[in-house]
């Protein structure tokens, strides 16, 4: 038998393709970023086959790199941007469109109609999600309602539809197979995380035929073989999550109470609880963590949207950094005196606002801001948009307040000590770094292998969760509380301008 498997992420801005040694060690690696769509404001689309062919070139870069063939990989888990929603022909595999992206706000209105009919709280209990654009199931509708003839054939039975992971397995597998894992079902606002089932009345209200629905299957489970003309050989899929939930897994979160949050295009923070749906009354969302061995765990959610893209906006969007790197000593060079804010609503603000209209803003900018000052701002934003989700957090979930909070923390963010330190000064709680970064294709690799025989039982794969470095708060109670006062009133500011 062999001992590698490839994971797969497929990210906001880029693909990733890790493969790991039968110890969870990872070999060799490949990523390639692809082109985002802006075609109005607020719209954020992929190109679908950008995300299939990535997948493939970087999966053909990592085997080489690893010095293997496609037919030594035992298994391969899938992990993905979530919400992001595909609706293709069932008998061409053609997109009837582009790929319509979580942080597209085109539905913003419907949302407000869904509220406006009082259905908000129905939704609210039944998938633990909000009415959101955020989130897959408003996009379906706006594809349904606006793209020609795409109602009818889907009444017809002619169409598929599915987040991300959905509709690579339905590629990678040369269309045999139209499935999903719980926990990207989770995030689509169609599923009932109750019942386990996509739910009727929702489908109803949005007027979406369920034959267009995947299979939904625990995170953990038989996904297909690929056809051998994708990757090169029949590999088995045996692990999917949502990357969220990937790294939930990866930093081996599986005790109510623990906690994570992964740096990335945006920041998102879960808490196990357990076989508990937690309604959150702080503006949290309630979701399936993942799905293993018929078991659901639950946790509470708090999403922001804009956490690396901040950087990245710095880079490309007004071009004050060439690399990110640079960012962590421009903040330490940036002049204590500036206390600049930035407020990062570039796609509305998420947990714990929920306001899908506001965009960014900067305060307290002087003749002496400069890129320093703009770097330091935007990696402080990060740690305060995280401060606002713990807050909620700790006011949500009693098991938070009886115990010692810890945070583990992944993604290309936490390299830097400075943001990480800023962090702990911040959250006043203990931040743990793994030495695994990539955490989220370990948790997807894990996911594969744990089906496949490979890798031993959760139990196990916790105690080898390894610490890298831990910060702890270095300032006081006053400053951290004046330094927060001020964010709380840019954020306040921001969203009264509108
Ligand atoms: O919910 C969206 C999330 O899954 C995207 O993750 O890694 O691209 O920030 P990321």
């Amino acid at each position: 038998m062999s001992h590698f498997i490839a994971a797969i992420d497929q990210g906001t801005t880029s693909t990733r393709c890790i493969i790991f040694d039968k110890d969870l060690k990872a070999i060799a690696s490949a990523q390639e970023e692809f082109t985002q769509h802006f075609p109005n404001s607020g719209w954020v689309e992929h190109d679908p086959s950008d995300l299939v062919n990535t997948v493939k070139s970087t999966f053909a870069q990592a085997i080489k790199e690893a010095g293997l063939m496609p037919s030594d990989i035992a298994s391969i888990g899938i992990t993905n941007q979530r919400e992001t929603l595909v609706l293709w022909d069932r008998i061409t595999g053609e997109p009837l469109y582009n790929a319509i992206v979580w942080q597209d706000r085109r539905t913003a209105d419907f949302c407000q109609s869904l509220k406006d009919q009082g259905l908000e709280a129905m939704i609210t209990e039944k998938t633990g999600l909000r009415a959101d654009p955020y989130f897959s199931g408003t996009k379906l509708h706006w594809l349904l309602k606006n793209v020609d003839g795409a109602k009818e054939r889907a009444a017809n039975g002619e169409l598929y539809t599915g987040t991300v992971d959905t509709w690579l397995i339905w590629k990678l597998t040369g269309g045999k197979h139209h499935v999903t894992d719980a926990s990207n079902a989770s995030r689509t606002m169609l599923y009932n995380i109750h019942e386990g089932q996509w739910d009727d009345e929702i489908l109803t209200t949005f007027e979406i035929p369920k034959s267009l629905l995947p299979k939904v299957k625990d995170s953990s489970a038989d996904f297909g073989h690929c056809a051998e003309s994708e990757l090169g050989a029949a590999i088995h899929i045996g692990g999917v999550a949502g990357d969220q939930h990937a790294a939930m897994v990866g930093q081996a979160c599986f005790e109510p109470g623990m906690m994570k949050s992964t740096y990335g295009t945006g920041c998102f923070a879960m808490v196990n609880t357990g076989d508990k749906a937690v309604t959150s009354k702080n503006n949290l969302l309630t979701t399936i963590a993942y799905q293993l061995d018929g078991k659901t765990v639950y946790a509470l959610e708090g999403s922001i949207f804009i956490a690396g893209a901040a950087v990245q906006w710095l880079r490309d969007g007004i071009g004050v950094i060439e690399e990110a790197s640079e960012t962590e000593a421009m903040a330490k060079a940036a002049d204590p005196k500036e206390d600049v804010y930035l407020v990062p609503a570039f796609v509305g603000l998420g947990a714990p606002y929920w306001n899908p209209n506001v965009r960014g803003a900067m305060f307290g900018i002087t003749r002496n801001t400069g890129p320093n000052e703009f770097s330091r701002a935007a990696l402080e934003s990060v740690a305060y948009q995280t401060l606002d989700l713990i807050d909620a957090m700790r006011a949500d979930s009693g098991e938070l307040q009886d115990t010692e909070l810890v945070l583990r923390v992944d993604g290309g963010m936490t390299a830097s000590n400075w943001t990480m330190q800023f962090l702990a000064d911040m959250l006043d709680c203990e931040v743990d770094r793994p030495t695994v970064l990539e955490t989220t294709a370990l948790g997807v690799a894990y996911l594969a292998g744990y089906q496949s025989g490979l890798y031993p039982e959760p139990a196990q794969f916790a105690k080898e969760w390894a610490l890298d470095r831990s910060f702890k708060s270095l300032i006081d109670e006053q400053l951290r509380a004046k330094k927060y006062d001020g964010w709380k009133r840019a954020v306040e500011s921001t969203i009264s301008y509108g």
